[in-house]
């Protein structure tokens, strides 16, 4: 749909991935961000993500659900299956959303295809209880798992546990620790974007997420608040302050969201139900309504597109010079070669082409940027 992560730029980005593929497998390692969640336990970071990639495969709910990292590549992948009347093909299982074109799979089960989405949540629940027991053991191993489909952007999110202060079940004295540890492996890389979630029911001032993510990124460079459960606050509250930035301000910004409830999960809730729930909300809710298009999952994805831009447009310059010196060297070794082999001006023909592709890229980004101001 329209509102997940990506949609808006994912051609942009398929375009760019195919002129490096093009050239050569040295360029092509674009250092293309991470997503990561950060938060409490059970302040609503696996719906979050979720929300943004559009299909219900996560496990959620009270508790320590998530008790590995996730590390879940989006692969954007042409539909193949598109019949004449522009639907997709239909696969069989109990998805009703399943069809042809999107799967999973997991690094742990090589070759096997995941159509059905809640069959992608059993195996995330069945391979955490397989390494760390039932009884909320954690384990830094992380889960790989891809999700090849025409609709997401080629991008790497990470859903992690929930920051913990008391150890319950099998988990050791010093759990609080240990999960700081392994979340800190994933948030100090500079291209990690932090979504740090914080529940609007709990005091802003106590969010360990805001907390941990200051120590790696002071500077708010690349951390997006979250504030979750906006639905469950008392009558009369709100989070007006906090998106002012009258509590704690954040460079940019905090995005406030509705995921599903505990009972909308136990019910089965569609995604797109919950989606459509949550633009009433925020449209009809005396606080927000002069706001609601800063409020919300779609704006949030939105605000992820920007900052990728961002990214990506600070790394050109160096992924074309990368390239030029690839096609130099190429170029030379031609030359020591008497030319045999072709003629030097295929490399120049290549180059200009690839700085043709990032002037015009350039232009599809700043179009984009402009649309939406970092600090709204
Ligand atoms: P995590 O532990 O941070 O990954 O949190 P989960 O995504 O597993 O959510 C924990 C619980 O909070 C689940 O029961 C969710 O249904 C509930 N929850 C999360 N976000 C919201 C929200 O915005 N509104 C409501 N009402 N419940 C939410
Ligand atoms: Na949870
Ligand atoms: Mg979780």
């Amino acid at each position: 749909g329209t509102t997940s992560l990506g949609s808006e730029i994912v051609g942009v980005i398929n375009k760019l991935q195919d002129v490096f593929s093009a050239v050569g497998s040295s360029a092509s390692q674009i250092d293309l961000p991470q997503i990561c969640v950060l938060g409490s336990q059970s302040s609503g970071k696996s719906s979050v993500l979720e929300n943004l990639v559009g299909r219900d495969f996560l496990p959620r709910g009270t508790g320590i659900v998530t008790r590995r990292p996730l590390v879940l590549q989006l692969i954007n992948r042409k539909a193949t299956s598109t019949q004449q009347n522009g639907t997709t093909a239909k696969v069989d299982g109990d998805d009703p959303a399943a069809n042809a074109d999107e799967w999973g799979e997991f690094l742990h089960l090589p070759g096997e295809k995941f159509y059905d989405f809640g069959k992608i949540r059993a195996e995330i629940v069945r391979d955490t209880e397989a390494k760390t027991g039932k009884n909320a053991g954690i384990s830094p191993q992380p889960i790989n798992l891809r999700i090849y489909s025409p609709n997401v952007l080629t991008l790497t999110l990470v859903d992690l546990p929930g920051l913990t202060k008391v150890p319950v079940g099998d988990q050791p004295r010093d759990i609080e620790k240990q999960i700081k540890d392994m979340l800190l492996k994933y948030i100090s890389k500079p291209a990690c974007i932090i979504l740090a979630v914080t529940a609007a029911n709990t005091d802003l001032a106590n969010s360990d997420g805001l907390k941990l993510a200051r120590e790696v990124d002071p500077e708010g460079q690349r951390t997006i608040g979250v504030l979750t459960k906006v639905d469950l606050m008392d009558a009369g509250t709100d989070v007006v302050d906090i998106l002012a930035g009258r509590i704690i301000p954040l460079r940019l910004g905090y995005v406030p969201v509705v995921n599903r409830g505990q009972r909308d999960i136990d019910t089965n809730k569609a995604i797109s139900v919950a989606l459509e729930y949550e633009r009433q909300f925020f449209e009809n809710h005396s606080s927000y309504k002069g706001k609601a298009q800063y409020c919300g999952t779609p704006f949030l994805a939105r605000k992820l597109n920007v900052i990728l831009m961002a990214h990506i447009r600070a790394t050109l310059p160096d992924i074309k010079a990368r390239i030029s010196q690839q096609l130099q060297k190429f170029n030379s070794e031609l030359q020591s070669l008497g030319g045999a082999l072709g003629d030097g001006n295929s490399a120049n023909i290549v180059l200009s082409v690839i700085t043709e592709f990032c002037s015009e890229f350039r232009t599809v980004i700043d179009g984009n940027t402009n649309d939406l101001s970092l600090n709204e």
